[in-house]
């Protein structure tokens, strides 16, 4: 894990292989320099703006020379033009993270003006995002090929104690979006459901948690039929993962649910070859449920958490569930399975169900849904809906303040009609239409007793390209929002 310390804004005294300096857009007038800045360094700066080599749009990074002896390189990272500063900081830390990472300079000190404790939080946040990689399953090139990986950066604030407390906040969420990261780069054969609970076993010991899991024969005790229809392709143990952490006196518990396919093949409606290893990534809701309890519980947030997983893996076998077979979920409704691909909302329903017993405020499920929220919103939004407009909402607000966007969607009872199934209660699948406000209506089914909020993450939990600020692969979404909104809820 990255470190992160606070540092003097003296910048005269700085010693550092790296100084990025986090700019907004400039002109020649506009350009700052940071006092007590080398005066070599200084002028080198005030030129390339003068020049208009470097004008600070977003995301835009320059990398000067600096001098021995003090601040070696000077790296001008962009923000554009700032509306929302602590996430522009964000931003602009992991770009300056992942550069420095990329460009092996080992330390880096941070300089973003005076830097409030939530914005040095934020900078914190974004160093981490920055510069985590996955190397796990990469043999290291030779010694002297290797480039020195980002280890420490120095966040250089003028009040050095506030900075050092929005820095451990900042940590403990980067904590939480690396394991959330790590978990959904796992391939499908390393990150099985029995690992997934075993990772949750860990959450628990470390922030002394309460643990359960359930496996396929207590889900047969429980009639979740809807949930285990889906397991029923694979040999491996499929998983109702449920964590408690209790820190908030009797006050009820906000519930996480997170749906965790650890690989989803489409089942005996399989899905096209071509982007099928995607779908190791079907599990980000869950990895999601878990970083973010982790970094609850590295908070200590004083609150009552329940984090709920939902694991398994949809595979084709003789044993598979297939279309036109009928299932009867925990609650007592009927399914008509018409697609063996919409499988998360199957997995979900009894999870769902499950949440009741805890008597929740609110809960709130993340998962990659549906490919249909991917064309809706593409992958800058993630699709928001739910039973209770003000959670809606709340989660929305959540979501803006972790730099994880969501956006409404209309859950109207206009689009029932077309999950009504003709020998079942509901039908998994009412097609393309609508297809990701249809599958938060089957959801709605099975959330009963409790306000309730689904975010269809398909979008944007991973990249399949280099998104710039971050590497192809997992984002760390919904980490980030499920943090604020327990958060929010602490007061
Ligand atoms: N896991 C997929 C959704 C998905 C697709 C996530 C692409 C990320 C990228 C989900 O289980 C699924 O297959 N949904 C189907 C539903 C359909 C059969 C009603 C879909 O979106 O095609
Ligand atoms: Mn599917
Ligand atoms: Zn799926």
């Amino acid at each position: 894990m990255l470190k992160i310390t606070a540092g003097s804004a003296d910048l005269g005294s700085l010693r550092a292989p790296a100084l990025a300096l986090l700019l907004e857009q400039v002109t020649e007038t506009t350009a700052p320099s940071p006092q007590s800045l080398d005066r070599g360094i200084a002028t080198a700066v005030q030129r390339v703006i003068a020049r208009r080599d470097f004008r600070g749009t977003r995301d835009e990074t320059l990398h000067l020379l600096g001098v021995e002896n003090g601040v070696e390189r000077v790296l001008l990272v962009g923000m554009g033009k700032v509306a929302d500063r602590t996430a522009s900081l964000k931003r602009a830390a992991a770009i300056a993270a992942r550069r420095a990472n990329q460009a092996g300079f080992g330390r880096l000190a941070i300089h973003a003006g005076d830097v409030s404790a939530d914005e040095a939080e934020a900078i914190a946040v974004g160093a981490v995002a920055g510069a985590w990689e996955m190397k796990e399953f990469q043999t290291p090139p030779p010694e002297d090929e290797r480039r020195l990986a980002l280890t420490e950066v120095t966040v250089l604030a003028s009040n050095a104690n506030a900075a050092r407390d929005g820095i451990a906040r900042g940590l403990a969420i980067g904590e939480g979006h690396s394991l959330a990261r790590r978990l959904a780069m796992l391939p499908g054969n390393v990150c099985t459901p029995d690992y997934l609970a075993d990772t949750a076993g860990e959450i628990a010991t470390r922030h002394g948690m309460k643990l359960t899991v359930l496996g396929r024969a207590e889900m047969e005790r429980e009639g979740m039929g809807s949930f285990l229809c889906v397991a029923q392709g694979t040999p491996q143990d499929p998983k109702l993962i449920v964590l408690e952490y209790r820190n908030g006196g009797d006050k009820p518990p906000v519930a996480l649910v997170g749906k965790g396919l650890c690989f989803d093949s489409g089942g005996i409606s399989i899905k096209p070859a071509q982007g099928m290893e995607f779908m190791k990534f079907d599990m980000c809701g869950a990895a999601g449920v878990l970083g973010a309890m982790d970094a609850i519980g590295r908070l200590g947030l004083p609150v009552n958490v329940v984090g709920l997983v939902g694991s398994t893996t949809n595979m084709p076998s003789g044993t598979a569930v297939k279309p036109g077979d009928v299932v009867r979920a925990s609650n007592g409704k009927f399914i008509e399975i018409i697609n063996t691909d919409a499988e998360g909302r199957l997995v979900l329903a009894d999870v769902l169900a499950y949440a009741k017993r805890f008597s929740p405020s609110v809960v709130i499920d993340a998962a990659t849904l549906t490919g249909a929220c991917v064309i809706a919103l593409g992958h800058s939004a993630t699709g928001v809906m739910g039973s209770a407009e003000d959670v809606v909402q709340e989660v929305l607000a959540a979501g803006k303040r972790a730099s994880e966007p969501g956006w409404p969607l209309p859950l109207w009872d206009d689009f029932k009609p077309l999950i009504k199934s003709d020998v079942a209660d509901i039908k998994n699948s009412g097609g393309r239409p609508a297809g990701t406000i249809t599958a938060a209506l089957f959801l709605k089914e099975f959330a009963e007793g409790y306000p309730w909020v689904h975010l269809d993450i398909a979008g944007t939990a991973y990249s399949e390209s280099d998104l710039g600020t971050l590497p192809a692969g997992p984002t760390g979404v919904p980490v980030g929002t499920f943090v604020e909104f327990v958060r929010g809820r602490a007061g």
